[in-house]
């Protein structure tokens, strides 16, 4: 008897010691420097990826959701989930034949919205939850480190003053491993997991509803069957300003440079 009672002592402690015990997105943030230990997020959201993944075993499914809402997929910042910084996409499948999907995605900031159009794919994976396996949807790109050189070809930055730099230098956090990047978690078509995409509420009949429908205007929040979302293309017109300066404004620059490396291509289903 006592033999058992310490036995489950011991798998209490260990458990205890090895799981995560977070409950808000804040709890999540103050983990910052245990996840990033090279002390720069840039392009590194793979490891606020992974972190949540490593512990959800022991969470609830919302518990998970929750936090995969604290932080930009693009710039790796913190970020405070609320009604108006849920981005509604529609983004393609990794798992090819022109198949997308609509979901949406918590950001620091609007030039997110054109980052994730010009690379971010969805896949799937399923994970260990308190409640059981569960499939998701994530938000990936593709894997650099099958062009690891890539990481350190200088180029020059223009912004912040201007300097030459390299990846490596300015994304600390993308390490290659024996051509893996190290830290990250794959999902079932080997893309590098970089957020969740989140469900968005389906009925027979999708629904957008804006107070007013015309025209784009970047900030306006609708409602997408019940749910409060910007819709994507109200940045339309301000993705294009923003490629035609040279991609100025958010954080996503060094993000579009490791996310380019190695693009994911998604083979059509042709039947020829
Ligand atoms: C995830 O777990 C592995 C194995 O315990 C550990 O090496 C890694 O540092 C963890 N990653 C993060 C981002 O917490």
């Amino acid at each position: 008897m006592r033999l058992i009672i310490i036995t489950a002592f011991c798998v209490l402690l260990i458990s205890c010691a090895h799981s995560w015990q977070g409950e808000t997105v804040q709890d999540l943030h103050a983990e910052y420097s245990n996840i990033f230990k090279y002390g720069n997020r840039n392009a590194a959201s793979h490891l606020w990826s992974t972190f949540i993944l490593n512990n959800s075993a022991s969470m609830q499914p919302s518990q998970v959701e929750l936090f995969f809402s604290g932080f930009c997929a693009v710039s790796g910042s913190p970020v405070r989930p609320n009604d108006y910084n849920r981005y509604l996409l529609t983004l393609p499948l990794v798992s090819g034949g022109d198949i997308k999907r609509t979901g949406a995605m918590h950001y620091c900031c609007w030039p997110c919205v054109c980052d994730t159009q010009d690379f971010i794919r969805v896949d799937t994976l399923t994970i260990p939850t308190i409640d059981g396996p569960r499939q998701y949807h994530f938000a990936v790109v593709g894997n650099p480190c099958e062009n690891e050189e890539a990481l350190h070809k200088p180029f020059h930055q223009p912004f912040y003053g201007g300097r030459d730099t390299t990846l490596a230098q300015e994304a600390r956090e993308v390490r290659c491993v024996d051509g893996k990047l190290a830290g990250a978690t794959m999902s079932d078509h080997g893309f590098v997991i970089i957020s969740m995409f989140f469900d968005l509420p389906e009925t027979d009949n999708n629904a957008l509803t804006t107070t007013t429908t015309e025209g784009t205007q970047p900030g306006r929040v609708s409602d997408y069957n019940g749910v409060q979302v910007q819709h994507e293309r109200e940045y339309a017109g301000w993705c294009v300003d923003r490629a035609n300066n040279g991609y100025n404004s958010g954080m996503g620059e060094i993000f579009r440079k490791v996310a380019e490396i190695s693009p994911i291509e998604i083979h059509q289903r042709l039947d020829l």
